[in-house]
């Protein structure tokens, strides 16, 4: 049975300064033309001002059409009459048909454990299973497969490094750095790594426009750091880090860097050889995959200098009564039966992504981005975090806020139960983000570049009505408290 209750505990903060709605159209770098000097101002303007939103456009009408139709669940309603409009993406994404055929089409046709059997089923379970890592591999430009670790998310990926070079490699008093901005998943680990080994943790802060502050960040890079762990994206600022630039400084000092892709990989082009980073992690789920893969990216000579994970089959090379010897990465740290048909799922979405083209997946979104930022900017009271897209061009399409008066919670449960919205609230697993914003929770719109501009139209406007609604006293969000108490907001 449904009852009323109130959520309400947020302490919004004053309004974001600098909430500017004139952004200025830029591309993608991957996209921007060198020959730019040469041609004059006339096509630079083209180019870059307001004849190339004319010119350039990521897709055509008809194939927004064509990819809304190829994730089912976006074509559902809610309730009768009420059509889901899906903007938790920073979540987790929906899935393409060609997806969760592939995963359909290998459990009823090639299922059969890998890399352990010497009939045609297990050959063909391998070659997929294997051909997936070749997959994520080319995605992110790794030099070499043997790279890739496929984990059941980021967040083991993470944990992976910590326990195996970092439990290696790190002793008392080294320090850590990482950002206030962080998930949980890129923090407790590291909390626990320090914990363990007398390891100190140090912290990048804020920069006005709430995006990382590079000086102070970098400032903390010195002799003594031996990690960096921050991420590329935070997936509640929308901010971009620089992370070409850290990685050069981290080796300037001998550190090593992971990289927390999470929101980046689903989202732009993202190249490990042009970054510069030791480590990167992604989730499958995020960009298009099915749950329960991830994968772990790190340079060969480290991955092969580090110790196994997870002890048992697979990650051996012989073993004894008296001990073992180890396999060669990666399968060192995949220990166990794989989620193979997972992994296989997880390349056919790197597929899809593919032939879409990352830069236009990437400049789709920064379409979507601003008109985000224009609507949420315009709803009474608010309190957007992070920098806008006239700070950063390239943000994510993501934006987190607080309404004055209005907790989160109650605002994203009356827009879905009104209007079908599916945006999130709460503290994002970023717990310490949020009390440096001096809040205990936010609501967050996030866009994938299946999302339309009437989608954020539709949600900024069920926005207004519950801003409205809980403002006038007159209705309170319902939420199901056997519902309640299975969140983690
Ligand atoms: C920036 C970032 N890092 C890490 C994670 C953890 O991902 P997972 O729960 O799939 O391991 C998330 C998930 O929201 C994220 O947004």
């Amino acid at each position: 049975m449904a009852m009323a209750i109130s959520l309400a505990t947020a302490r919004p903060g004053p309004p974001s300064p600098g909430h500017s709605l004139q952004v200025p159209v830029r591309p993608h770098a991957a996209e921007r033309p060198r020959w730019t000097p040469v041609v004059g101002a006339f096509a630079v303007r083209l180019l870059y001002g307001r004849g190339r939103r004319l010119l350039r456009r990521a897709f055509s009408e008809k194939q927004l059409d064509q990819i809304r139709e190829d994730f089912p669940a976006l074509q559902q309603e809610v309730k009768p009459g009420v059509p889901l409009v899906y903007l938790d993406n920073a979540a987790t994404s929906q899935k393409p048909r060609q997806v969760l055929e592939e995963l359909n089409r290998f459990y009823a046709q090639d299922n059969s454990n890998v890399h352990r059997g010497m009939h045609t089923l297990s050959m063909r379970s391998t070659e997929a299973f294997e051909g997936a890592r070749k997959k994520v591999a080319q995605f992110i430009n790794a030099p070499d497969e043997h790279e890739i670790v496929f984990t059941r998310n980021a967040t083991e990926a993470i944990n992976l490094v910590a326990r195996t070079w970092g439990a290696a490699n790190i002793q008392s008093g080294d320090e850590i750095l990482l950002t206030v901005m962080e998930h949980h998943s890129n923090l407790v680990p590291w909390q626990q790594l320090a914990q363990s080994t007398g390891a100190v943790l140090k912290f990048g802060r804020l920069s006005a426009s709430r995006a990382l502050d590079v000086d102070q960040f970098e400032s903390l890079i010195t002799e003594r750091t031996k990690l960096v762990a921050l991420c590329h994206v935070s997936n509640v600022l929308g901010c971009v880090n620089p992370i070409e630039d850290i990685a050069k400084k981290c080796h300037s000092v001998g550190a090593k860097l992971l990289v927390d892709a999470c929101q980046s990989v689903p989202h732009m082009p993202v190249d490990v050889q042009s970054l510069g980073a030791d480590w990167l992690v992604a989730s499958g789920h995020k960009m298009c995959g099915p749950t329960g893969i991830g994968f772990l990216w790190g340079r060969a000579e480290i991955l092969r200098g580090s110790p196994p994970f997870l002890g048992g089959g697979e990650m051996i090379d012989e073993v004894k009564l008296e001990g073992s010897t180890y396999n060669d990465i990666p399968h060192r740290f995949e220990a166990g039966t794989p989620a193979y048909a997972e992994a296989v799922a997880l390349g056919k979405a790197c597929d899809y992504l593919s032939a879409l083209g990352m830069a236009n997946v990437a400049e789709r979104e920064h379409q979507l981005s601003r008109h985000l930022w224009r609507r949420v900017a315009q709803l009474p009271g608010v309190t957007i975090y992070g920098p806008s897209p006239e700070d950063q061009p390239d943000r994510a399409s993501l934006v987190c806020f607080n309404v004055e008066g209005c907790h989160a919670n109650d605002l994203a449960t009356i827009v879905d139960q009104d209007r079908g919205i599916a945006m999130r609230s709460g503290h994002h697993c970023t717990q310490p983000l949020h009390t440096e914003l001096g809040i205990t929770a936010s609501a967050r719109l996030s866009a994938y570049f299946y999302n339309t501009e009437d989608e954020i139209d539709a949600a900024a406007d069920a926005l207004e009505a519950a801003i409205q609604l809980i403002r006038s006293g007159e209705g309170e969000p319902t939420l199901d408290p056997s519902m309640a108490a299975l969140l983690d907001v």
